[in-house]
């Protein structure tokens, strides 16, 4: 079988034949359309992207077993093989590429993202983000944090160097051409701070007018900064993310505005790359463990979708183990988890890593189905805890902001638990920049104020002498 390499197709009319499908109730839509819930109340999800033969298309029904969480059927093994090893050379191929979207590290991937037309797609060479390997089995000083972790082999995959400092560049790029695709009027969101900013960016090239709903008072300063630079129209709201979520749903379909929060599966779709990306990076041999912080859980079930469909269309051998992390205090999808899956309430969130403060996850079904998938963990780690990782983070010159390091504290935490054994190979993923947040960095040790000369000297000399200890 042949995997032709995609050139982009024309646009709408290939969209048009894809669907959005419920996984609860089985009923569908266009997937051109501007509503991203099913009228059973459940988020739809983009039909399957998968190239390569299914029953439907190859006629082989027999020879094909049911995929584990996506519910669509798996090529044989050998099938998968040859699927898989076209892909990783179409994807090879465009490693390098200066300009147009093969040089975005998201349309690198383009045969498993929606078919859009080059002329539509709204990209900046977005994802192409690092990945930092830190493990306490490496060189030099980044050791230390592997070694705080007690992991020899570990990387840290750098999202928040994408180009507006967040991973959230992945998902816009797609729903923003999605979104001129179908001749949107206007691009809407609410927004603990990154997705705004990263709308705000995405909007402004694709021309569009942008209206992004903040939680009063709960937005980190760098994030807000963005939006109002480029260009969005702020709308205020009282309370906090979940009810700032509920007013822009509801607005979003009274005025025909598209809704670009992960609601919308062509986000998803976007931040499925994250886990192409690094597989890529790994030479196509998966990782034990895939650890990433945890709020609306779009992440989770983009990153776990994506490396469940790695496996079935054969990029790698098996899915990693993924582990999705939240805050105390903003963890209903952890408290469900801890239940054993029974029940499942949203809470009031309370969490100072504000990027993660959410208590009423939307994909939470479709994050629970692919922890379950992958044989996955929920944690939650403490203010404390995620502060604590992120200084070290911090001190090894690479940064990030707070929600992120819930990662780190997660790894550190399942590490300590027995539940990661430390020869396994773990990629924790960091999803914000530093710059983002910095209202809740404290320096370790200053010199004194107003010193100079020799009372400086000293002042430095004592401080060095401080940092030593350490
Ligand atoms: N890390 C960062 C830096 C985030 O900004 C977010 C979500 C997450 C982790 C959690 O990802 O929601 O997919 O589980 N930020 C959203 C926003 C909610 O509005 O920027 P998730």
């Amino acid at each position: 079988m042949r995997i032709e390499s995609r050139e982009m197709g024309n646009g709408a009319a290939s969209l048009a034949a894809l669907r959005f499908v419920c996984a609860s109730c089985g009923a569908s839509a266009p997937a051109t359309g501007t509503r991203f819930r099913c009228a059973c109340g459940t988020p739809f999800d983009l039909e399957d992207l998968t190239p390569g033969p299914s029953p439907a298309r190859s006629g082989e029904d027999s020879q094909h077993r049911a995929g584990p969480a996506s519910g669509f059927p798996l090529p044989r093994i050998e099938e998968q093989v040859r699927v898989g090893a076209t892909l990783q050379a179409h994807f090879h191929k465009r490693l390098g590429v200066a300009l147009g979207s093969a040089a975005s590290g998201v349309w690198r991937y383009r045969e498993l993202l929606p078919p859009l037309a080059e002329t539509f797609i709204v990209s900046r060479q977005e994802g192409n983000t690092p990945l930092y390997p830190v493990g306490a089995g490496e060189p030099g000083a980044w050791r230390a944090i592997g070694a705080y972790v007690g992991v020899e082999r570990l990387y840290l995959k750098h999202e928040g160097e994408n180009p507006t400092g967040s991973f959230k560049d992945r998902g816009m790029t797609v729903a923003t051409s999605v979104a001129r695709t179908i001749d949107a009027q206007a691009v809407a969101c609410a927004s603990t701070g990154n997705t705004a900013a990263s709308l705000a960016a995405y909007a402004a090239q694709a021309g569009l007018p942008a209206l992004v709903f903040l939680p009063a008072g709960k937005v980190a300063g760098g994030k807000l900064a963005q939006s109002i630079a480029y260009g969005a129209r702020l709308v205020s709201v009282s309370g906090d993310f979940d009810d700032a979520m509920r007013q822009v749903e509801a607005v979003a379909d009274q005025l025909g505005i598209y809704l670009l929060n992960s609601i919308n599966p062509y986000r998803l779709a976007g931040q499925r790359t994250i886990a192409y990306e690094l597989l890529q990076q790994l030479g196509w041999q998966a990782p034990d463990w895939v650890v990433l912080p945890a709020g609306n859980l779009g992440n989770t079930s983009a990153i776990g979708a994506a490396l469940l469909h790695a496996a079935e269309i054969g990029l790698i051998a098996q899915a990693p183990r993924l582990a999705s992390i939240q805050a105390t205090n903003a963890d209903p999808f952890y408290q469900s988890y801890a239940a054993g899956w029974q029940s499942f309430s949203p809470v009031r969130a309370h969490t100072r890593a504000s990027a993660i403060n959410i208590g009423a996850p939307v994909s939470y079904a479709r994050a629970r189905a692919v922890i379950e998938a992958t044989n996955g963990v929920v944690a939650e780690v403490s203010d404390d805890e995620i502060f604590a990782a992120k200084a070290r983070i911090d001190r090894a010159g690479i940064g990030c902001e707070p929600a992120s390091a819930a990662a780190l504290a997660g790894v550190r935490q399942l590490t300590s638990a027995g539940i990661i054994a430390p020869g396994e190979s773990v990629v924790a993923i960091l999803t914000g920049h530093l710059l983002k947040d910095t209202e809740q960095i404290t320096p370790e040790v200053s010199p004194g104020e107003n010193q100079q000369g020799d009372d400086l000297l000293r002042a430095i000399e004592a401080t060095l002498r401080k940092l030593d200890d350490k």
